[in-house]
C-alpha cells in the first residue's frame, strides 16, 4: 500500500524523530515493513505486511492530524516484500533520481485518475529508493 499526504502542522526534527521511533517500534511489533519519504512538506509512505495489519495501520495513520489530504495511491497484493529489511526506512531525497521520482508520483496524484497514473511512477520510485537504501549514503540517486 502506498499513500501521499501533506504535512499539516509544523514539525521540528525532534518531533519527526519521535514519530519515526514510535512507528519503527510499532511496525516491528506488527510485522510491517516499508519506507517513508519526506520531501517539500509531503509524505510518501509505502507499507507492506498482511492485508489486515496494513489496513488497520493505515486507518490509524489516516486519522493522524499531523498530515492531511491523504491520498491512497496503491493497494495491491504482493508475493514478496520490497523493503523486507526495513520496519520503516526513512529518506529525504537529495539526488535528482529520487527527486524526479517523487515529482512523478506527485504529478500522478494530481491527475484525473491518480491510482492508475501512479502505478508506474511508484514502481520506478520503489526501485530507485531501494537502491539508495541498500547502497547507503555513498550513492546519491
Ligand atoms: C506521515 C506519518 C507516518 C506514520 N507512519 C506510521 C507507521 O508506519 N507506523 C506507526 O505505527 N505509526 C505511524 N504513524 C503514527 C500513527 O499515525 C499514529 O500516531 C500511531 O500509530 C498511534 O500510536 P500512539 O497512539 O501510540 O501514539 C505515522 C504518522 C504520520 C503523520
Amino acid at each position: 500500500m502506498a499513500y501521499l499526504s501533506k504535512l499539516a502542522v509544523a514539525m521540528t526534527q525532534s518531533d519527526i524523530d519521535r514519530l519515526l521511533n514510535k512507528a519503527w517500534a510499532a511496525n516491528t511489533r506488527r510485522g510491517i515493513t516499508g519506507a517513508l519519504v519526506m520531501e517539500r512538506g509531503m509524505f510518501f509512505q509505502i507499507l507492506e505486511g498482511t492485508e489486515a495489519e496494513v489496513r488497520s495501520l493505515f486507518k490509524l495513520i489516516s486519522s493522524d492530524s499531523r498530515h492531511r489530504e491523504i491520498q491512497l495511491l496503491m493497494e495491491r497484493p504482493a508475493n514478496e516484500r520490497f523493503f523486507d529489511d526495513w520496519a520503516m526506512a526513512v529518506c529525504r531525497p537529495e539526488g535528482s533520481k529520487l527527486k524526479n521520482g517523487f515529482s512523478a508520483i506527485e504529478e500522478a496524484a494530481a491527475s484525473p485518475n491518480p491510482r492508475e497514473a501512479a502505478a508506474k511512477p511508484i514502481d520506478d520510485f520503489m526501485h530507485v529508493l531501494r537502491e539508495h537504501l541498500l547502497h547507503g549514503e555513498s550513492t546519491t540517486v
